[in-house]
């Protein structure tokens, strides 16, 4: 079987699949199905190429964390030097638990709550995101009462078409995020005369899944003729946020390398002194990840054949949500002669489908798959549904691994239940 992905930690060797140097079979034996499995060395290879893509010029990576928040991939990053990109306390309280350090976490999200506002300007974060005026009129009275400053960035909505899925298009002038680019100047002479608010930077967040760099550039091009203005009237600004969505390959899609991005950005921030914040989620996550699960039955129907799994869409709801294709390989793939399924899980919704049309020489139960590129917006996006109970996840390291957070069990379900 040939992996479409892009990541020298998945790999066949004499025909069985190997996350870096341990066989999946082997995890599986260990801790069951479905289970996430993650590399850390595919995390840390690509948080690397996106910091050497950068050198030179002032820069920090903040991890989004919604596309994965387990504590040991967030501590990895951390370790590299990673800040964190949150969107919610929940977040936060994960993130400062990990041990992310609170000067470099970016605080996110179009609507927060008193209480997050609170939260933040307590933990000391580099600064929130603002995407409206009420928001930044509630920031500033929060902190002016706590009498401390929080540090923001205007949220700018460039208006470019990312070119990717509607659902995960978040720059453009219809969707809910940010403000206008013609509201901007407004905003930030608003923050000169807010007490509790220090206007630090700008920030934009075009999309997700983006596959190539001419949207962060018009959209960067826009926020640099926004910062010139402001300087104009005595605004200097410390950060340029240009948020994530750098795209990675699913179904042998070529996205362009992150030393891409950076050389088509640089040209436009010649001469402006301040620091590039990157908030790439997926690039480092999705392909560190797949979701192991085994072959319930195979069902053959009068007009399709099914192969039905024990993961289903409250592990993985990409496919059901989206449309999203996530490539699927037995991980030991045999010599048969390929045929077709959709491969499904046992939940009772017909679009509880992994995937559709699938090709593989026809597995027997017990048999393993990998559904690929599961890192990202997998294990965070899981539920209870039916009532699973989530499944673990697994680090890999090198030619050992261990569980990094552990099955749910049916007490799990029922916790917090009352009468
Ligand atoms: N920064 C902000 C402000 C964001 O809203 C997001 C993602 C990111 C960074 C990270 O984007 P990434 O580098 O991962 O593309 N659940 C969807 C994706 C939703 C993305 C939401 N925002 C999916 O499964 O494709």
């Amino acid at each position: 079987m040939n992996l479409l992905i892009n990541s020298p930690s998945w790999n066949y060797r004499e025909g069985e699949l190997y996350c870096e140097e341990v066989p999946l079979k082997r995890i599986a034996r260990k801790v069951g199905t479905p289970v996430y499995v993650y590399s850390r060395r595919h995390l840390v290879e690509a948080y690397r190429e996106i910091i050497s893509a950068w050198r030179g010029r002032s820069h920090l990576v903040c991890f989004s964390m919604k596309s994965n928040s387990n504590r040991a991939v967030i501590r990895t990053l951390v370790g590299e030097g990673s800040g964190i990109d949150v969107v919610s306390g929940g977040e936060l309280f994960r993130a400062l638990r990990a041990g992310a350090p609170p000067e470099k976490i970016v605080f996110a999200g179009v609507g927060k709550t008193e209480r997050e506002i609170i939260e933040g300007i307590e933990a000391g974060i580099l600064f929130f995101t603002v995407e409206s005026l009420p928001e930044l009129e509630l920031i500033s009275r929060t902190a002016d009462r706590l009498g401390k400053t929080a540090p923001v960035a205007l949220r700018v909505t460039p208006d470019v078409d990312p070119k990717t899925h509607r659902y995960i298009t978040t720059g453009k002038a219809e969707n809910k995020f940010g403000l206008d680019r013609e509201e901007a100047l407004d905003f930030y002479r608003r923050c000169l005369k807010l007490p509790g608010i220090a206007p630090v930077g700008i920030h934009m967040h075009i999309g997700s899944q983006i596959l190539q760099t001419a949207p962060f550039r018009e959209g960067v091009d826009r926020l640099v003729g926004l910062l010139k203005k402001l300087k104009g009237e005595g605004i200097s600004l410390k950060y340029l946020d240009i948020g994530g969505g750098m795209g990675i390959s699913y179904q042998g899609e070529e996205p362009p390398p992150a030393a891409a991005y950076a050389s088509a950005l640089r040209p436009l921030l010649k001469g402006l002194r301040l620091t590039v914040i990157l908030e790439p989620g997926r690039f480092i996550t999705g392909n560190a990840g797949s979701l192991l699960t085994s072959v319930l039955q195979v069902k053959k129907k009068a007009k399709k054949s099914f192969v039905i799994a024990d993961g289903a869409m409250n592990d993985l709801i990409r496919p059901a949500l989206y449309e999203a294709w996530h490539q699927i390989v037995p991980v030991s793939p045999g010599k048969g002669k390929p045929r077709r399924f959709d491969v499904v899980g046992p939940i009772c919704e017909t679009g509880d489908i992994l995937g559709a049309g699938r090709s593989f020489p026809e597995p027997a139960p017990g048999d393993l798959l990998a559904v690929l590129s599961a890192g990202a917006y997998g294990a965070v996006m899981g539920s209870n549904y039916n009532s699973r109970p989530r499944p673990p996840e697994v680090l890999v390291d090198g030619d050992t691994f261990r569980i990094v957070r552990k099955r749910e069990t049916y007490r799990d379900l029922v916790r917090g239940e009352l009468d």
